[in-house]
């Protein structure tokens, strides 16, 4: 069973959230966000996800498009910080990804927190799409655009309001 819901933001449709039951239409709802198969694909995840689903999120991901990459960073929120997120950001400028690219933050609140942050800020601000793999992200953090990371012991210290394109669950 697929369901698929509007996000209005400011009064406007803003992205939807579908929920299925795999990946067989990621593809499309990719192509139908306008992305042609030469953008550059980034999916970042944690360590947790890159062993047990990235290989077959990478093969859906790959049938449409001809350049994607993989980021992964350690699991645990002692990882959501800022130098995470510079790591990303010198793996996004050694694969010369520019404004017309797109990340896709594969996992739970902490992937989808520190890759919303990412976006918002690499080159003032790339698409990204959340694919949500815990039950939080997909009820909450997926959804309203707070992105963000810890700062020493401070929680989501940092961060920015920043929309995705599209929520897409595989429950
Ligand atoms: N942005 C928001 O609005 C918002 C709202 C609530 C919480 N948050 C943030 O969300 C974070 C917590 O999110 P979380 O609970 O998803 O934690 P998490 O992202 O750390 O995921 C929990 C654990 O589950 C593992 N995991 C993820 N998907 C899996 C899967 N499909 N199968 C097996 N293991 C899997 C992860 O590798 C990790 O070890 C916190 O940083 C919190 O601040 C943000």
């Amino acid at each position: 069973m697929s369901k698929s819901i509007t996000v209005s933001y400011e009064g406007k449709p803003c992205y939807s959230i579908l929920i299925e039951q795999d990946y067989k239409k990621l593809s499309e709802e990719l192509r139908v966000l306008g992305y042609g198969p030469d953008r550059k694909i980034c999916i970042v995840t944690d360590s947790n996800l890159f062993h047990l689903h990235l290989k077959e999120l990478e093969h859906m991901v790959k049938s449409y498009f001809n350049n994607v990459v993989s980021f992964c960073f350690p699991a645990g929120e002692e990882q959501k910080n800022l130098e995470t997120v510079r790591k990303l950001y010198e793996h996004l400028i050694k694969n010369r990804f520019d404004r017309h690219d797109v990340l896709i933050a594969f996992g739970g609140g902490v992937v989808g927190d520190l890759t919303g942050f990412a976006a918002a800020t690499y080159l003032r601000g790339i698409d990204f799409v959340q694919i949500p793999t815990t039950l939080l992200s997909q009820v909450d953090s997926s959804i309203g655009g707070k992105t963000g990371v810890d700062v020493s012991r401070y929680k989501n210290m940092v961060g920015a309001f920043y929309q995705p394109k599209l929520v897409y669950m595989n429950l």
